[in-house]
């Protein structure tokens, strides 16, 4: 996961470097030798090229006529890192060492208009120069018929074109001897040059017929700086478009022709972009010039105009395309980094998924581990708490027998030994089992479910014997008590406890104890919750949920000491829970005081005979147990004339069998239900005959008497006077 994240990261960081630095495909630096019109044209149509081609960036610089600063342009170009070089020296002697240096180190060289002294290039471009300045000298040998004077103003010093127009000029107007070269004067092609020279000048410049400036600039600026004169006449070269310059001069009459010196920007960089993707190409590229009149000044200025309008629409085009392509761009880098940010909340979303699943694994293995630990516990403090429990209380017995009391030092002393340690054990294994597993497992015992409590008791089942009816030679008085569990030393020793008290019946195991409890209703039920069949919890459960037994108290005795455990216990609708090792005290104790508050109902329910016992803490009679007696009374009201009415008939129409109504109705009220019949019916008589005239016979066989004679015994018996004294 560490490495998806390290690559994702890292995807990113160069999608956001490729996004920020986008390098063109090639550099391409323009070195001019100065900063004119002319050039501004020949710029803008080099930029308009680069719209032609993908990924073409240029860069600029003027040396304005200075060879030093355009030694150092280059040189800087270089340093920059261009791919190709486009440049007019400015002198071809002092520029060429720099050029070769830049062809040396293996980028391309394009010499334009002006050119270099070496070889060191691998393409030229532009018109000839020498071609032009023969054209203008012929042009004007003609015009002049032959024959006439004429002045030459040349461009700046050492350049390349103004050596070549020069020698083209004289090559033409060397065939016309009526031709005279006045003087050739050196400017630099500005206008201001022309306008110096000639003030400069100290020889005759009486009579010019024609001035030949090798620009339109200087042959201006000599027309500014001759006198005024309708006969001499002036024409230049490079026939730039636009007002002010030399087309609209020649149309305005300033100058009579000029010579157009193509810039040609787009063929420029064509040649360029063939040479860098090596495409085929020629050294020599010559651009065709033209001649300018008047006669066609006009048409040549509507042309440009109409060029100029269409280059605007272009450029604009082009910006309109750019825009779009950047907003193309920004789209992508929006959708790019969406579906990254998508991808990485995903990624983010699948790891803290894994984090949380992980963690509930490890909850979950923890909470088994725990459990199983604390079935262990459990088990273990089972084990040993029931032998502990048969030790102890026996023990105790013993101590309180006669033999022990009267024995001598010695044994009293061994005596003393082993109940201090067995106590000591108890101790010790309460502290181990108890305290210290109760405190760490408790939240455990919390989070667990009913059912795997019980899982384990087969496990710590014990030898099995069949457990016995205590003969019922006993006592009928005393109150009936069920023990279930099963081991049968518990069994016993319980039985020992108790037996003295109460009459005992055993079974062990659940399902033994819920046969034998609808059998004979005991009084009181004392049950292990771990055992083979049915656990006690069920079992007891059980018990309170069916009519026979749901009111016999249920006591359950067991070695699961940990609260839940007692939860457990109380909600399965036990009475007591009592832990083992238990003190037989205290067994006996809680039973007596259950049996107690039972006895308690037989006064609440009124019937005059159960005796009271304010002393013992008063149980309320459960929902159940209320209706069944409300039920079971108001059968009896509405059925007491009939003299056949049994507790069969009852029973039948509670659903309990005979025994069973009567072990349910005597538990709850301490009487029989025929004393309950009986009773009832001597209290309606007793209302009869208080309030109405009916005879003691009558009224006799109306609550159900066959005979009158027995009324008035049971009359008697009952409320201690005669049904006559009434
Ligand atoms: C522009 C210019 C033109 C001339 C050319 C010669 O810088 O002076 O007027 O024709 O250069 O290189």
């Amino acid at each position: 996961m560490n490495k998806l994240l390290t690559y994702l990261i890292a995807f990113i960081a160069i999608f956001c470097v490729s996004c920020t630095s986008e390098k063109p495909r090639y550099i391409i630096g323009v070195s001019q030798c100065s900063q004119d019109i002319w050039r501004d044209k020949l710029n803008s149509e080099l930029k308009m090229g680069t719209y032609f081609q993908d990924d073409v960036e240029l860069r600029f610089a003027s040396a304005d006529d200075s060879d030093e600063k355009q030694i150092e342009q280059i040189r800087q170009f270089v340093n920059d890192g261009i791919d190709l070089l486009i440049v007019a020296p400015n002198q071809a002697t002092t520029i060429s060492p720099v050029i070769d240096e830049v062809y040396d180190k293996g980028i391309p060289v394009i010499v334009f208009d002006r050119k270099t002294n070496s070889e060191k290039f691998t393409a030229i471009i532009g018109a000839d120069n020498h071609e032009m300045g023969r054209l203008m000298g012929e042009y004007i040998a003609t015009r002049l018929n032959g024959k006439g004077r004429v002045l030459e103003i040349k461009g700046l010093k050492g350049s390349s074109p103004a050596i070549e127009r020069h020698e083209g000029f004289l090559e033409a107007i060397e065939a016309y001897p009526g031709i005279t070269l006045v003087a050739s004067l050196q400017g630099d092609w500005t206008e201001q040059s022309a306008i110096d020279a000639i003030k400069a000048y100290q020889g005759d410049l009486s009579q010019i017929d024609f001035v030949f400036g090798q620009n339109d600039r200087m042959a201006v600026g000599a027309s500014k700086a001759l006198p005024a004169s309708n006969s001499t006449k002036y024409c230049g070269i490079d026939a730039l478009p636009g007002e002010g310059n030399g087309i609209a001069c020649v149309r305005d009459s300033i100058l009579e022709a000029s010579y157009i010196y193509p810039t040609r920007g787009d063929e420029v960089l064509k040649l360029a972009v063939d040479i860098l993707e090596g495409k085929p190409y020629s050294k020599e590229n010559p651009l065709m010039a033209a001649l300018v009149t008047k006669d066609n000044a006009n048409v040549l200025m509507m042309q440009y105009e109409e060029m100029m309008r269409l280059g605007t629409h272009l450029e604009q085009l082009h910006d309109r395309a750019d825009e779009y392509l950047h907003q193309l761009s920004n789209q992508r880098i929006i959708t790019m980094m969406a579906i990254i940010l998508v991808t990485m909340l995903l990624i983010l979303m699948i790891v803290i998924y894994r984090y949380f699943l992980q963690k509930a694994r490890i909850t979950d293995e923890r909470n088994k581990m725990e459990r199983e630990q604390l079935d262990f516990f459990t088990k273990v403090s089972h084990e040993l708490r029931t032998p502990l429990t048969l030790i102890e209380g026996p023990l105790a017995q013993l101590g309180e027998t006669k033999e022990i009391k009267d024995a001598g030092a010695e044994v009293s002393g061994l005596f003393a030994i082993v109940s201090r340690n067995t106590h000591q054990l108890t101790e010790l294994i309460n502290k181990m089992l108890d305290a210290q597993v109760q405190n760490d497992l408790q939240k455990v015992a919390l989070e667990q479910d009913d059912t795997h409590l019980t899982k384990g008791d087969e496990t710590i089942d014990k030898l099995d014997t069949e457990p016995k009816a205590l003969d019922s030679s006993h006592s009928d008085q005393l109150p009936t008590v069920l023990i279930v569990d099963d081991n049968a030393d518990i069994r016993a020793y319980l039985r020992n406890i108790l037996q003295q008290d109460y009459q005992i019946n055993e079974a062990s195991d659940g399902q033994q104890g819920l046969a034998l409890a609808n059998e004979i209703v005991p009084d009181l039920i004392v049950s292990d919750v771990m055992m083979p069949v049915m656990n006690g919890l069920e079992f007891c459960q059980r018990v309170k949920s069916n009519l026979a037994t749901s009111h016999i108290p249920v006591i359950l005795l067991t070695a699961r000491a940990l609260s839940q455990h007692q939860i457990e216990g109380y909600e399965s609708g036990a009475d007591a829970y009592i832990t083992k090792p238990f003190s037989s005290d205290l067994l006996l104790a809680r039973i007596s005081n259950l049996l107690k508050s039972r006895q308690l109902l037989k006064s609440v329910f009124g019937t005059g005979n159960g005796e009271k016992n304010a002393k013992t803490e008063q149980q309320p009679l459960t929902e159940k147990e209320d209706i069944f007696l409300t039920k079971f009374r108001e059968f009896i009201e509405k059925n007491l004339s009939d003299s056949d009415l049994g507790v069969e008939t009852i029973g039948a129409e509670l659903g309990l069998s005979r025994v069973q109504l009567y072990r349910k109705i005597k538990a709850l009220t301490g009487l029989s239900p025929v004393e309950l019949l009986r009773t009832a019916r001597l209290q309606k008589g007793r209302q009869l005959l208080e309030r109405t005239d009916k005879t003691i016979s009558e009224v006799a066989y109306e609550v159900g008497f066959t005979a009158p004679s027995y009324f008035t015994k049971c009359f008697k018996d009952e409320f201690g006077i005669s049904p006559s004294d009434l």
